[in-house]
């Protein structure tokens, strides 16, 4: 059996469509400030691909770029400013931040009602209890994959690795409000094929370029890949060895295309979502 292809761009264009729709019908135009501090590579480019994809749905986005030598006090007043100015919706801190500055104090600073990542303190909590805060990114858009080809999580077990803020974590808590059984794994988890096998939904989000192999699959499991890497030849990769996990799983995300694009699309639907609440539609 060679597994079906979870088209993520193709989803994640869907997703764009509506976002444009729904934009269109709107009296002001929403707005996305996305704060860049230092110049690291990787940021630069998902930078650049988030303001893309804004104008391409008629969202404006504005980049403030601040240098590497920025104080946490600057940050923090940049923030002050932008939680205060009435035409800004959404404000997104690009992550990873430069050592000297703490993420959690600059995550706390953004207004709840702008924080369209869902890092604050108050969106994660929502997440946990009751549900209704903005839902990070890339988890939203991993549920949303799995709505597109029709899978209930119902009763289902799925078995995460990686406990990240961004990823895992949040992802465990979305999983379970559709009734999954959650499994989180991590670094220092033993056995770690014990729990991988035993996943009806298996969701590789470790940073390590195709660590989990076919022998860490049940037969017919979906299988997602968050991870970005880059291979023995410089190749993009995933967390999870494709072409050998392909044969044994039944649906699998390839990488790029897959939850990738799903991540700009929730933000996008995100910002649409904090406009249409401050414009007073939802
Ligand atoms: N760095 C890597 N992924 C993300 C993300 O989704 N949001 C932000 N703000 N930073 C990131």
């Amino acid at each position: 059996m060679t597994a079906q292809i979870i088209d993520g761009k193709r989803i994640a264009q869907g997703i764009r469509q509506y976002t444009k729709d729904k934009v269109n019908k709107l009296l002001r135009v929403p707005k996305l400030v996305v704060i860049q501090v230092g110049e690291n590579p990787a940021s630069t480019v998902y930078i650049r691909n988030k303001i893309r994809a804004c104008n391409e749905v008629g969202i404006t986005s504005y980049e403030l770029r601040l240098p590497q030598t920025c104080s946490e006090a600057n940050l923090l007043e940049a923030i002050r400013s932008l939680n205060e100015d009435p035409t800004v919706d959404g404000i997104l801190v690009q992550l990873p931040l430069p050592s000297h500055i703490q993420s959690g104090p600059i995550l706390e600073a953004i207004h709840p009602e702008k924080d369209v990542d869902g890092f604050h303190i108050y969106n994660t909590g929502k997440l946990v209890t009751t549900g209704g805060g903005f839902k990070p990114c890339t988890p939203a858009g991993i549920i949303e994959l799995l709505n597109a080809i029709g899978y209930s999580l119902e009763g289902k077990h799925a078995v995460i690795l990686g406990r990240s803020n961004i990823v895992g974590k949040p992802l465990a808590m979305l999983m379970l409000q559709e009734n999954a059984t959650v499994t989180m794994t991590h670094s220092h988890t033993p056995n770690l094929s014990y729990y991988t096998k035993q996943a009806d939904v298996l969701v590789a989000a470790i940073g390590r370029a195709k660590f989990v192999k076919a022998d860490m699959v049940k037969k017919g499991a979906i299988v997602i890949d968050v991870g970005t890497n880059r291979d023995e030849n410089g190749k993009l990769c995933g967390d999870v060895d494709t072409d050998a996990v392909k044969e044994v799983a039944s649906w699998i995300t390839p990488v790029p295309g897959g939850v990738g694009p799903m991540t700009i699309a929730m933000l996008l639907h995100n910002t649409l979502l904090s406009a249409q609440k401050r414009q007073g539609i939802l």
